[in-house]
């Protein structure tokens, strides 16, 4: 009966209506099942039950919406943005990755990782085992602090801690570094974890809204173009699967010239549709970090990438 009537509702949508008893029917099928929903609010605990937040459910359905959409890809192959959209940019992908554009950075990233801090210290002393092959872990919800923590913060939090200016999380140095982190990680499943914390719930309910809230002058949430449409172009670029959307990152584009973090293409993309980006590392974007890296959980590390 519910399928009946969503299937009426999302038919009469789709199509324009072209009779009067057509509308009347949508009318009638749309009435149906608002008292459809009522009667089940009031009588089935199963529709309370939904209301709870449940990731791993989300995660399941969120990963079989991509699956179904594109039925010759496994999950894993979801991890390389466009190039995982069709055969032809897949041949990019592995033409590129013979001399990858990304180079410079890894050898940067693994030089200044190397190197002490002027206290002696180094990165490896602020992460657990030396911070080699930890990226999939990455962001972590800190019951301490309770926030979450991403990876670029961690970063910039363990140079402070030694006295060092923090990075630009949008430069060249926070790119390197988390470049080399990535590749230490390569092959290893996204692990992320929500801990009994409430507050760990609700940054990952947060992150949800943020990522299916419409904004800006365009009026689109993330969602829009990277749900709705990916594969498809929007001016010369392949939109991105939001699934497995940040196992690549950080990215070299040509079209930047250079390397991108996570929050350079956060706040890319809240530009593009003319909207206003928060600020990096804002707790809205440190929560649309733990969604997303969440919901891709399983999908293995395959930064750093390269894109067109
Ligand atoms: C108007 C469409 C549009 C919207 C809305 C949008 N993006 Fe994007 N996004 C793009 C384009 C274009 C690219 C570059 C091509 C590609 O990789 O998808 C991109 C790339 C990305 C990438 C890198 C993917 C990769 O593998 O290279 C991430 C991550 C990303 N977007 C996240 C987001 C998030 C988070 C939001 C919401 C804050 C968002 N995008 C909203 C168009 C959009």
């Amino acid at each position: 009966m519910i399928t009946f009537v969503l299937t009426r509702f999302l038919h009469a949508n789709r199509y324009p209506l072209r009779s009067k008893t057509l509308r009347m029917r949508a009318a009638i099928s749309l009435t149906c099942a608002a008292l459809v929903s009522a009667a089940l609010a009031l009588a089935s605990p199963s529709a309370i039950a939904a209301d709870v937040p449940d990731p791993v459910a989300d995660a399941k359905a969120f990963q079989k919406f991509f699956t179904t959409k594109f039925p010759k890809l496994k999950p894993e192959d979801f991890v390389n943005g466009p190039y995982s959209m069709n055969e032809d940019l897949h041949r990019q992908w592995e033409e590129k990755e013979q001399f990858p554009p990304y180079d410079f950075s890894l050898d940067l990233g693994k030089e200044m990782f190397a190197k002490p801090f002027k206290n002696g210290k180094s990165y490896a002393d602020c992460f657990p085992n030396q911070g080699i092959g930890i990226r999939q872990n990455y962001p972590y919800f800190d019951e301490k602090e309770g926030k979450v923590v991403t990876l670029e913060l961690a970063l910039n939090r363990c140079r402070e801690a030694n006295g060092e200016a923090p990075f630009s999380y949008v430069k060249d140095e926070m790119a390197a570094l988390t470049a080399y982190m990535a590749f230490t990680s390569r092959g290893k499943p996204f692990d992320i974890k929500i801990p009994g914390d409430p507050r760990a719930l609700e940054a990952y309910q947060n992150g949800k809204r943020y990522f299916y809230t419409r904004r800006g002058q365009l009026n689109f949430s993330c969602a829009s173009c990277h749900v709705q449409n990916p594969g498809e172009r929007i001016r010369a670029e392949v939109l991105a699967p939001a699934l497995g959307i940040l196992n690549a990152m950080p990215i070299y584009r040509s079209e930047w010239g250079g390397m991108g973090t996570t929050s350079r293409r956060f706040t890319t993309c809240n530009s593009q549709i003319r909207g206003v980006p928060l600020e990096p590392q804002s707790d809205e974007y440190r929560d649309l970090e733990y969604y997303l890296s969440y919901v891709s959980n399983g999908l293995p590390i395959s930064g750093p990438g390269a894109r067109p």
